[in-house]
C-alpha cells in the first residue's frame, strides 16, 4: 500500500532508524501503534457527544499496555479505533506503520487480518464450531494448509488439548476465554487487543486466563493492548494508561516494565 504504510506491515524486529540531526544510525524500538491528537465525537439526540478528546499515545512493538478508567471513559472506543474497527473524527492513528485514515474499509480489513487479533469480554466463539474449529478458522482463512496442527498446538498451550471436539456451550467461561485467546494468537498477529478479557470470569479463572495471555504474549513477542478493570491484570502490563472522560489523565509503569 504505497503512500499509506510507512513500512512493510507485520514486522516484529526492531529496525535501524536514521537520526538525521546527529547523522548517525541507531537502533530504536519501533512504534506498533502511534496516535496523535485523536478525537471521537458522535451525534446524539442531545447534540454532539465527545467520547475521546486529543488523545496521543505511542506503543512500541512487543510492549504490553493496559488501558484503565471508569465506565464510560472511552476505553472500548479507543481500542476499536486503534484496531481500525471504527473511524476517528479527527487526529491520526498509525497501526503497524499504516495510516488508518488514508485507508478504505477494505484496506483496513486486510490490515486487520494480517496484523490484529482480538479477545472480547464475551468470548464471541462461533457456537456451531467446535473449540478446535474455532481456532482453526482464522488460520484457514489465511489459506494455511497446516491449520489443524497449528490449532491443536495452541489448544495445548492454553491447556485445553482434550477439549478440542467440544462446542462452546459445553465449555466453562474460563475455558471459552482460553479458546478465544488461542484463536486470537492463531494467525500470529503482531498486535493483540483485549477488551476486558477477564470481565466475565471469577478471580481464580481470570488469573489462569491472564497467565495464558502473558505467556503467549512473551513467547510470540506480540504487542498487547488491553482494557481492564482488573488491577492485577493492569499491573502485569509494562504500562498503564488511564483515561478520564475521554482524555489521557496519567501514564505509569507496570510491574513488567523494561528497566
Ligand atoms: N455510538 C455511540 N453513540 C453514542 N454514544 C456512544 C457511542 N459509543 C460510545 N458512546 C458513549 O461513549 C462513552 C464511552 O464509551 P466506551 O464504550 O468507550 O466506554 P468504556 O470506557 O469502554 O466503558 P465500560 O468500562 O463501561 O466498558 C460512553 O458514555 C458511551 O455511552
Ligand atoms: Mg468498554
Amino acid at each position: 500500500m504505497p503512500g499509506i504504510c510507512l513500512r512493510r506491515p507485520n514486522r516484529r524486529t526492531p529496525r535501524l532508524h536514521y537520526n538525521g540531526w546527529f547523522a548517525k544510525w541507531q537502533t530504536a524500538r519501533e512504534d506498533m501503534i502511534r496516535i496523535a491528537g485523536l478525537t471521537k465525537r458522535v451525534p446524539t439526540s442531545e447534540g454532539e457527544l465527545t467520547i475521546l478528546e486529543d488523545v496521543s499515545l505511542g506503543i512500541d512493538a512487543g510492549e504490553s499496555v493496559a488501558i484503565v478508567g471508569a465506565s464510560g471513559s472511552g476505553k472500548s472506543t479507543l481500542l476499536g479505533l486503534m484496531a481500525g474497527l471504527d473511524t476517528a473524527t479527527s487526529g491520526e492513528i498509525w497501526l503497524d506503520g499504516c495510516k488508518l485514515s488514508a485507508m478504505d474499509e477494505e484496506q483496513r480489513a486486510s490490515l486487520r487480518a494480517r496484523t490484529v487479533g482480538f479477545v472480547f469480554q464475551t468470548f464471541q466463539l462461533l457456537p456451531s464450531l467446535t473449540a478446535l474449529e474455532n481456532v482453526m478458522l482464522p488460520i484457514e482463512l489465511k489459506g494455511d494448509p497446516g491449520a489443524g496442527a497449528k490449532a491443536r498446538d495452541l489448544l495445548d498451550r492454553v491447556g485445553l488439548s482434550q477439549r478440542g471436539h467440544h462446542y462452546p456451550n459445553q465449555l466453562s467461561g474460563g475455558e471459552q476465554q482460553r479458546i478465544a485467546i488461542a484463536r486470537a494468537f492463531a494467525t500470529r498477529a503482531s498486535v493483540l487487543f483485549a477488551d476486558e478479557p477477564t470481565g466475565n470470569l471469577d478471580t481464580a479463572t481470570g488469573g489462569k486466563v491472564v497467565d495464558v495471555l502473558f505467556a503467549l504474549n512473551r513467547e510470540f513477542g506480540t504487542t498487547l493492548v488491553l482494557v481492564t478493570h482488573d488491577e492485577r491484570l493492569a499491573r502485569e502490563c509494562g504500562r498503564i494508561v488511564k483515561l478520564v472522560a475521554g482524555r489521557i489523565a496519567s501514564e505509569e509503569s507496570g510491574e513488567s516494565a523494561d528497566a
